[in-house]
């Protein structure tokens, strides 16, 4: 048939044809332009009986089946919880394949995917086996149902209830509400003490910054008095101790729940990373914002270095115009009013570190960084 449907000059009447089509043709179609009117109700088939549905005792065992699966959900999560309490979060095992893989982390998702898996395997197994599985028969009608039909609705809603057994089965109710309620706190728990006051928590806060560490000049690793910094100057700067392996860290500066890292490299890099701060050193009248120039040290202020939005170091500073800018998409923070963000798709200023001087006259932490430093989530130091 060519576009415009006529057949193809020698060809069959419709070589698209199927035995549909044909059937139409021989008598199914009224009306006109080979429109059927209606089709012939094919009816439906014989209903078929489900086990459970005529043995008692299939009923049962399907029930059982049904509870034993929401309590593998149960189980998962009761697992998730006492894995968040007891295992350290800096444990690593290396799989083939896989490579070196967080323990924690991996049976996190072990037990999630079995919580998960457990419920739904659980509904699916009961709506097959346990619940109605009549064939129902709803006649069209207009659109709007009339008063008496919405009536009958509910009611048919209300006998689909019953039907279901919800009721009758108690057990399965009580597993099945189990198990969805309980899904929901592992990760309510791991977001709430990932990001919450708490405990383990906080620790999008942490850097490797502790009360009373010096800061060092970068490479050098020499302390810094308020005097090496002259009007207008910038300095990149890393916390005392941050090249020290863990064993020689003076015990106040140990890490609380251990090292990030097996790998001694790996973790005093990743402190590196997350500790980098830019101190810089203003008029004091320049400062816009009281909060600054408390938390500097006559004019002196140190910011960390990682860009708020995807975490490249924030390297140039302008003098003239006191800003910070990324190089990676161009954010700009003005120092002098806290390094908001003035222009990029940076979306927090850089967290300030408050310092002072100790005894001997060097720059100091005050405390450690008080929010979250890096584009979002860091993990600890
Ligand atoms: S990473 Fe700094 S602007 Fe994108």
């Amino acid at each position: 048939m060519n576009a415009q449907g006529t057949p193809p000059p020698g060809g069959p009447a419709n070589p698209y044809a199927t035995g549909h089509e044909v059937a139409l043709d021989q008598g199914h179609v009224a009306g006109t332009g080979g429109v059927p009117d209606r089709f012939e109700n094919p009816g439906l088939p014989p209903h078929v009986y489900r086990a459970a549905d005529v043995d008692k005792k299939s009923a049962k065992r399907a029930e059982r089946q049904v509870v034993a699966l929401f309590l593998v959900s149960v189980i998962s999560s009761f697992a998730f919880l006492a894995i968040y309490f007891t295992l350290p979060q800096n444990k690593y095992v290396f799989i083939p394949f896989f490579g070196h893989l967080n323990i924690q982390h991996t049976l996190f998702g072990l037990c999630l995917g079995l919580s998960l898996l457990g419920i739904g395997l659980g509904a699916v197994h009961w709506a097959k086996t346990l619940m109605p599985d009549t064939e129902s028969i709803e006649e069209r009608h207009s659109l709007a149902s009339s008063p008496q039909t919405r009536r009958e609705l509910v009611e048919t809603l209300h006998e689909g209830a019953a039907d279901a057994q919800i009721k009758r089965r108690p057990l399965i109710k009580m597993a099945g509400g189990a198990a969805l309620g309980l899904f929901a706190i592992p990760p309510l728990v791991q977001v709430v003490g990932a990001l919450g006051p708490l405990g383990k928590t906080g620790q999008l806060r942490e850097t490797f910054w502790q009360p009373g560490m010096r800061l060092m000049r970068d490479p050098e690793n020499t302390p810094i008095r308020a005097s090496d910094l002259s009007l207008g100057s910038v300095m990149h700067v890393l916390p005392e101790h941050i090249n020290e392996p863990l064993e020689k860290l003076p015990e106040k500066y140990a890490p609380k729940g251990g090292p990030y890292h097996n790998d001694q490299e790996l973790h005093i890099l990743d402190r590196k990373a997350k500790a980098a701060v830019l101190v810089m050193r203003l008029k004091e009248e320049d400062f816009k914002v009281a909060k600054v120039r408390e938390w500097g040290y006559q004019g002196i202020v140190a910011y960390n270095k990682i860009c708020t939005h995807a975490g490249c170091p924030v390297g140039l500073y302008e003098q003239q115009t006191h800003h910070l800018l990324c190089p990676c998409h161009q954010s700009t923070f003005d120092v002098t009013m806290d390094c908001e963000v003035i222009f990029g798709p940076a979306k927090r200023p850089l967290p300030q570190l408050k310092i002072t001087v100790d005894d001997e006259g060097y720059l100091i932490a005050e405390q450690g960084f008080t929010v979250p430093v890096g584009p979002s989530h860091w993990t600890k130091y």
